[in-house]
């Protein structure tokens, strides 16, 4: 097949552009760059041995998009581009909604233009809002997102919902993330975030290669066996292999739901101290005030993935952070060395 991947050039889309590209799939790639580097491009070909094809571009350019349709014979998109900083989408709403709505908008005018109908959607576990129950599985009820950008992921859910309701020749797979974390076991790419991370991990990794002084805890006041909050932190190799088997295994229409995690949940004291045995060092850390609009605990029940499309998490979280580790060792200023 060939898959038209949307932020391909970012950190889960170049995960998953490498496992198409090993499954023997074709990739085509369109992405502005406006948080991503064209030289993760590059090491994905370097990685596979294989051609990508890449188009600079905004995907709320629609007649980029028809030109793209035009000259490539796509089967199925995978929609990865969006903006995705929690903090930034509450100062910069109209900006959020303009890229993941006005642009998802437009691709799904542009494929009904260009007679696809097939698409797999970069959707998260904030959808959930605060979870009703835990292990939170496809059917606990989502809505009460607390930021424009978990809102944004929550619209784009219904939009496509609505897209399938109105033609059911449309094949819609939503895959709900938890928290990816780690990076190709090569090295060569990895998660690249602009600035000071707002994510535990980058944050972590910092701290680390002693780029930052130590790792701030937010609250460890949380009912959770050791205070800190505790996620579903899953691989993004294992992520990324999720969307081929939702590209391989959904044959037929219809709307399809989809958690992708391990089931398994770790704090924040779990995540430091598991890092320091990747990279052979104590973590400096220190307890701060818990950040706004935190929950305790949100992990997946990932059974219904395993069930349906044969899928499973299989890395730990001593391959998360050691992979990471060696991202962030054999590129300590990202893309831009
Ligand atoms: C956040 C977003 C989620 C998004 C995901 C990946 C929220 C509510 N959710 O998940 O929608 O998909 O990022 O972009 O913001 N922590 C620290 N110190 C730090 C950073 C984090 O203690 O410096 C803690 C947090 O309190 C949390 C855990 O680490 O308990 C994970 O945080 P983070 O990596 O930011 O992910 P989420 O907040 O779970």
């Amino acid at each position: 097949m060939t898959i038209l991947v949307t932020g391909g050039a970012g950190y889960i889309g170049s995960h998953t552009c490498v496992e198409l590209l090993c499954a023997g799939h074709g990739v085509v790639v369109v992405d502005n760059f406006c948080n991503s580097s064209e030289e993760s491009v590059k090491r994905v070909e370097r990685i596979t041995g294989k051609r990508v094809k890449l188009y600079a571009g905004d995907i709320r350019d629609g007649k980029l998009l028809d030109k793209i349709f035009a000259e490539n014979k796509i089967d199925s998109v995978i929609h990865f581009a969006g903006l995705k900083a929690v903090g930034e989408s509450c100062a910069k709403p109209i900006e959020y909604y303009d890229n993941n709505l006005a642009g998802t908008l437009v691709l799904l005018d542009a494929m009904r233009r260009g007679g696809c109908k097939s698409i797999v959607f970069s959707s998260s576990a904030t959808v959930y809002g605060t979870p009703e129950k835990l292990p939170l599985d496809e059917n606990c009820a989502i809505g009460g997102t607390t930021n424009p950008y978990g809102t944004s992921k929550y619209f784009q859910e219904i939009m496509l919902r609505d897209v399938y309701a109105s033609d059911n020749e449309w094949k819609v797979v939503l895959l709900r993330y938890f928290n990816p974390v780690g990076a190709h076991e090569s090295g060569l790419i990895g998660e690249d975030p602009k600035g000071i991370p707002n994510n535990l991990t980058p944050y972590i990794a910092k701290v680390a290669i002693g780029e930052l002084k130590e790792v701030g805890v937010f609250g460890n006041d949380y009912d959770t066996p050791d205070g800190t909050g505790v996620r579903d932190y899953i691989h993004v190799v294992d992520l990324a292999k999720g969307h081929v088997a939702a590209i391989e295994k959904t044959a037929k229409a219809g709307v399809y739901v989809y958690n992708l995690g391990t089931g398994i949940g770790y704090s924040v004291l779990d995540v430091i101290h598991a890092f320091e045995k990747a990279c052979g060092h104590k973590l400096p850390y220190s307890v701060k005030p818990r950040r706004p609009g935190d929950i305790a605990a949100c992990y997946a029940d990932a059974s219904k993935a395993e069930k349906e499309l044969g899928w499973k998490a299989t890395l730990g979280i001593e391959e998360m952070c050691a992979s990471l580790w060696k991202w962030q060792t054999m590129n300590p200023k990202g893309y831009n060395k």
